[in-house]
């Protein structure tokens, strides 16, 4: 028989994402299927409104039901897709989800709330009672709360282990304890397991009853036990600490592919990484800029928020642009840094280019045309960005945190590394490794070499899929 895991997340890439999230939930099942024949992974989701129609049309209806959350009596719809072999189940209710956009309601505690409390209802009705419920970030925290609190004293879920995946200590769930039973259905009793510092914290809470706490890099795992890293929850991070692992994220190799993504404008690999000055030249002209083969193009794709290390770009900006460079900035964010970044590109318009948005096709040309990546953040779980930059042959210039640290080492480190790195969070500092990195492009041999071994770091979930087998193989010894 098969080992089962159920994987509960508030999004999966292709059905509904807003970041990083989804492409981890939406590519980690089936590496881990691939990784050993004996998983079965399935994932459960939200419905949400926004699913696109291509998708729609392919839910098959599994059941419908109503269940309870505290005093409410709501409808529940389970819906599936099957898709690259993993089962995806759809938890319908449109009050919850039928919202313009997945996340910032008024009431999203008591949305993912029910979610939490449909999942563990949706069990018995398709038949698959994992051996391993696996919950990523606060939105699914309650599942592990309610297995631990609630249904654990019921049969055929007593066996159940959990797993509780911190993508971002940042968000935490936090809520009043009025609406402890009102809105999470749990009772004084349990006050104490989600009490944090006077409120509800979901994420502590989960923390706590999880069998394995793990977060998606090594050294954040490290990171989050200090007061620096930790937005507060490095006390039970410490206490719970002989429970808790990182394991580095890897990307979709598949779908992030410059040998064949339909994005681009000219296909390439690592031995035809030249190809990349076609793709630039057709990018820049797209964004206005001049179009010239030898000027570095340095790109930030990147939510605009300071915990994205925005701040230092926004300050390093003008000494940047002193050099023959070109910058290209897509994403959206805190308004200050979006005013900053137009007013750059106004400033230098033959230089730069600010893009206010999220654009998939657009981030695809931009990796592909791009000569150096900058992603500066203060902290970084794991990050998947530089990872697809590097892919797609453009050089990372990080910032030494978390995932970040992981994943890229400098050029000057023993063995040479795959990007340009700083540890300071400070615009000097990283002024200076942008600095490194262009002065590197203007040696076209040297830089070529490094483009190709930069493409050829294997990215790919075949190290990490193995590693969370490993962790969920623990519990299947005896
Ligand atoms: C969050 C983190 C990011 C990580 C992603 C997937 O978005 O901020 O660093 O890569 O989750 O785990």
């Amino acid at each position: 028989m098969k080992k089962k895991i159920l994987f509960v997340a508030s999004e999966a890439v292709p059905f509904a994402s807003s970041g990083g999230l989804g492409d981890v939930i939406g590519s980690l099942p089936s590496a881990l299927q691939s990784a050993s024949g004996d998983y079965d992974v399935r994932v459960i989701l939200p419905l949400y409104g926004t699913m696109e129609p291509e998708w729609r049309s392919k839910l098959i209806k599994v059941a419908e039901t109503v269940i309870t959350l505290s005093w409410r009596r709501q409808y529940l719809g389970i819906f599936k897709i099957v898709k690259d072999g993993v089962t995806y189940y759809f938890l319908d209710n449109e009050y919850y989800f039928k919202r313009p956009s997945l996340y910032g309601s008024y009431d999203d505690g008591e949305r993912y709330a029910f979610f939490c409390k449909a999942v563990m209802d949706a069990l018995p009705i398709i038949e698959f009672f994992p051996d391993v419920l696996h919950a990523h970030d606060w939105q699914s925290a309650l599942t592990v709360i309610y297995l631990k609190r609630l249904y654990g004293l019921l049969d055929k879920y007593r066996d159940i282990k959990s797993v509780f995946t911190i993508h971002n200590i940042s968000y935490q769930g936090i809520f009043s304890h009025d609406i402890l039973g009102d809105v999470f259905n749990l009772t004084p009793g349990d006050r104490e397991i989600v009490d944090y510092g006077g409120s509800i914290n979901l994420m502590k809470g989960a923390i706590v009853c999880a069998d394995r706490v793990t977060t998606v890099s090594p050294t954040y795992a490290k990171e989050i036990l200090s007061p620096t890293y930790s937005c507060g929850l490095h006390y039970v991070l410490e206490q719970n600490k002989g429970k808790l692992y990182g394991i580095l994220n890897g990307i979709d190799t598949v779908n992030y592919n410059p040998s064949n993504d339909p994005e681009l404008f000219v296909h390439f690999d690592s031995e035809s990484s030249w190809k990349k000055t076609e793709n630039k030249l057709k990018l820049q002209k797209m964004l206005g800029l001049p179009q010239s083969e030898n000027t570095p193009l340095i790109a930030v794709i990147s939510r605009l928020t300071s915990h994205k290390g925005i701040d230092l770009i926004t300050l390093a900006a003008d000494d940047i642009l002193q050099d023959d460079v070109q910058l290209v900035v897509l994403g959206k964010g805190d308004y200050l840094y979006e005013d900053n970044l137009y007013h750059i590109a106004e400033r230098y318009s033959d230089k730069a280019c600010t893009l206010l948005m999220y654009n998939r096709d657009m981030s695809k040309k931009i990796y592909a045309g791009a000569d150096i990546f900058v992603m500066p953040s203060k902290s970084e779980p794991c990050g998947l960005a530089q990872m697809i930059a590097s892919r797609y042959g453009t050089v990372p210039v990080v910032r030494e945190t978390g995932g970040l640290y992981d994943s890229i080492k400098d050029v000057g480190c023993e063995g040479g590394g795959n990007g340009f790195t700083f540890a300071p969070y400070s615009a000097w500092e990283l002024l200076n490794a942008v600095k490194r990195a262009v002065g590197a492009y203007r040696d076209r041999d040297g830089w070529n070499a490094l483009v190709k071994k930069v493409m050829e770091v294997d990215f790919s979930w075949d190290k990490s899929a193995k590693d969370y087998i490993s962790l969920y193989d623990e519990f299947f010894l005896r």
